[in-house]
């Protein structure tokens, strides 16, 4: 598209490395973007990128403002304002300001950092007759805003009508006969054909649920490679290179993921300093930004089991008391567990197994990932097309996988999938490959290797495909101590007892 006016299509506020590059691939893509931060050096560091990486296109296609109102006069109307700021008040505070120099009631405000989704149904209402609050969550950290990031927009339709050509046009691209990205990594030259990774989510606040979701299981999902990371170093000894050429390896397979190519390339990586490799010479206290924990937190309030992506956001919080661990490791015995003496059959069966551990978990986590949105989707009215949610993750989010594309196969064939362990391409392949599952968790647990989200998803696989449970007896518990009442498995469950468990003895009816 040509805009011939002189005005700009777009602009983009918070220029750090997301915002700075989202702006240069919707220039990329052929809109005229007014781009302004409080920092002016960022401004003129964007500028001078823009033309420094493409001298061939027209060098005014990015506009440098030095404030919000000059940034509103170089703007089409209805204007499109993109927020590329700090979750939180941040948000709240270039908002004031756009108010402040003149920002008209149809003008479109989109929001594209990590925000607490329930601060971005707040805000839509909020700002309701001064302007309209838009949301679009982005994945794909600054490679994936730059040539192609998966986004999640959610909000006022009109909104998503003015939005989506852009939005198509900078999203990832996958193509549609293999389900695999198409992806070209050239400054002025982004990948136009396939299909975008952006569809419209639904109502305000649900593009940053899903996102929400998705961190929940990248966090779940870098938690996993890890331990199976901490079994082929601390359990086999193997060296970081050469467990780099087993993720390479599984790679090239079902756990084909961004995830996965990116470990097997930061374990090949040599310390500039020590000669070491890299990776052993990093603390091993891990950082968070909440994402994850609110994912944790929404599946608790809403009862919905996601074990694994709690126990990612457990994984993160022990690693980061290092020195209690530390402390800990001089008192509390383990066990003396000798690999050394394995032969190089048993060593690459373990290690099979752990490929099969790996992927049986990771469909777990995606699977409680899943169920999460569509129990909260049920509570807040949403229609979410998860088939559609698959298939925009399948390039420029960071959980990228070769396995969305079966997912989003097993979603098109059954859009009200009960759960996605029902569709058979995972009920055959968990079935198969559990029993070699339970062989890694065993592993681990006699070598005392921790591996919460390997052997929490094989104790939520287990549950979910237990027709019976212990809760009989919990139900007991609670009627022992609090006359809280049960249902028999022999009447309508609506009928409710409390047995007088230490006095008369007496079964009633309530
Ligand atoms: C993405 C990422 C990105 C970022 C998160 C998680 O999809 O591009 O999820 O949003 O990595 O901020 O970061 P933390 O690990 O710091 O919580």
């Amino acid at each position: 598209m040509k805009n011939h006016s002189k005005l700009n299509d777009i602009a983009v506020i918070g220029l750090g490395v997301m915002g700075k590059n989202l702006a240069l691939n919707i220039s990329d893509n052929g809109y005229k973007v007014s781009a302004f931060d409080v920092d002016n050096q960022k401004i003129h560091s964007l500028v001078s990128q823009a033309q420094s990486e493409s001298p061939q296109l027209d060098p005014h296609r990015i506009q440098p403002c030095l404030d919000v109102k000059s940034l509103l006069n170089s703007l089409e109307k209805p204007r499109v304002i993109v927020l590329s700021v700090p979750a939180g008040a941040p948000v709240d505070g270039v908002c004031a300001a756009l108010i402040e120099a003149g920002i008209a009631s149809d003008d479109i405000v989109i929001d594209t950092g990590n925000s607490l989704w329930t601060d971005t149904v707040a805000r839509e209402q909020s700002y309701q007759g001064q302007f309209i609050f838009f949301s679009s969550a982005v994945s794909g950290g600054e490679v994936g805003a730059r040539f192609g990031p998966s986004l999640m927009p959610s909000g006022n339709l009109d909104a998503w009508a003015r939005v989506a050509p852009i939005w198509r046009a900078i999203a990832a691209k996958v193509d549609g006969a293999t389900g695999l990205p198409i992806e070209r990594f050239e400054p002025g030259n982004p990948v136009t054909e396939g299909e975008p990774c952006t569809t419209y989510i639904g109502p305000s606040g649900a593009g940053h649920y899903v996102k929400m979701v998705h961190n929940g299981i990248e966090y779940a999902d870098m938690q996993l490679i890890c331990e199976a990371y901490h079994l082929l170093s601390a359990g086999l000894g193997m060296a970081a290179v050469d467990i780099a050429a087993v993720f390479a390896r599984w790679n090239q397979g079902s756990l084909n993921s961004y995830l996965m190519g990116i470990s097997a390339e930061i374990l090949r990586q040599a310390d500039p300093l020590s000669d070491k490799p890299l990776v052993e010479m990093i603390l091993d206290s891990a950082g968070q930004k909440g994402t994850g924990l609110w994912t944790a937190v929404s599946s608790l309030q809403i009862g919905c089991p996601a074990p694994t992506i709690a126990e990612a956001v457990y994984a993160r919080a022990v690693s980061t008391q290092k020195a209690l661990r530390t402390e800990l490791s001089t008192r509390l015995q383990g066990v003396n567990a000798n690999t050394s003496t394995l032969t190089d059959d048993e060593r690459s069966a373990f290690i099979d197994a752990l490929e099969d551990a790996l992927y049986c978990a990771k469909v777990c986590c995606y699977a409680q990932g899943f169920q999460l949105m569509a129990m909260t989707a049920a509570e807040q009215g949403w229609q979410l097309d998860f088939a559609e949610i698959a298939k925009i993750w399948r390039a420029g989010c960071i959980i990228r996988a070769t396995f969305l594309q079966s997912i989003t196969e097993a979603y098109q064939a059954d859009s009200k999938l009960s759960h996605l362990l029902m569709a058979d391409i995972f009920a055959t392949s968990l079935s198969d490959k559990q029993y070699q599952w339970r062989k890694a968790v065993a592993s681990a647990v006699m070598q005392g290797i921790p591996v919460p989200c390997i052997s929490s998803a094989l104790a939520y696989y287990d549950s979910y495909r237990a027709p019976t449970l212990p809760a009989n007896l919990l139900q007991a518990q609670r009627d022992y101590f609090g006359a809280h009442s049960f249902a028999r498995i022999d009447g309508p469950v609506q009928d409710k007892f409390h047995f007088d468990w230490s006095g008369s003895r007496t079964l009633n009816k309530l």
